[in-house]
């Protein structure tokens, strides 16, 4: 795909390796007969989660939560299922995009957990290292990224490059 308007800093064909490495790992840390709750978060995870879950061969369900964080009190992000999704002992896969802070994975980690899924595991393509300021579960992780503003493969910048085939950045100010 020609760029649009963003610096290339992975590849379309980069982050195709990786998802179907992560979609074996996952894959092979799951029980042939067993079933996958797959949570999906929104919006960025869309098109990651879209593109692992046809690299786990495993018997799978999907439900789509929303986030909304306000910037300036953390505490307080807003999480909500898009449509009913039974996770109350179900071998539980959250996706999602990118991890920064980690704020926000923690606190949907812990309301999860209270609904007492049989296992909580984590897949999260992005990850800002340098940026966390709390330490959260991963077990599947694809690339660690400088701290740029980055878009595309699902993440945007102000609803716009979502669809780019690749993780660019843009300038910031
Ligand atoms: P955290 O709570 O600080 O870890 O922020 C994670 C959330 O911030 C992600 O779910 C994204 O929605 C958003 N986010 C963080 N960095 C970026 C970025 O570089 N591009 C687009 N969205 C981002
Ligand atoms: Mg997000």
């Amino acid at each position: 795909m020609r760029p649009l308007a963003s610096e290339i800093l992975i590849t379309g064909d980069e982050i195709r390796e990786k998802v179907s490495e992560l979609g074996r790992a996952i894959a092979a840390d799951t029980p042939v007969h067993g079933e996958i709750a797959a949570l999906v978060i929104l919006k960025g995870a869309f098109v990651f989660a879209a593109d692992l879950l046809r690299a786990i061969p495993r018997r799978t369900r999907v439900g789509f939560m929303e986030t909304h964080k306000d910037p300036h009190r953390p505490a307080l992000t807003n999480f909500q299922f898009t449509h009913a999704f039974s996770i109350e002992n179900s071998d539980l896969l959250v996706i999602e995009d990118i991890l920064d802070s980690g704020v926000t994975m923690n606190r949907l980690l812990a309301r999860l957990a209270a609904r007492r899924p049989k296992r909580i595991r984590t897949a999260v393509l992005f990850d800002k290292v340098s940026q966390r300021t709390e330490a959260v579960q991963v077990e599947y992780r694809g690339f660690e990224i400088p701290n740029k503003w980055v878009v595309g493969y699902g993440l945007d910048d102000d609803e716009t490059y979502r669809n780019l085939d690749y993780l660019g950045y843009v300038e910031q100010g």
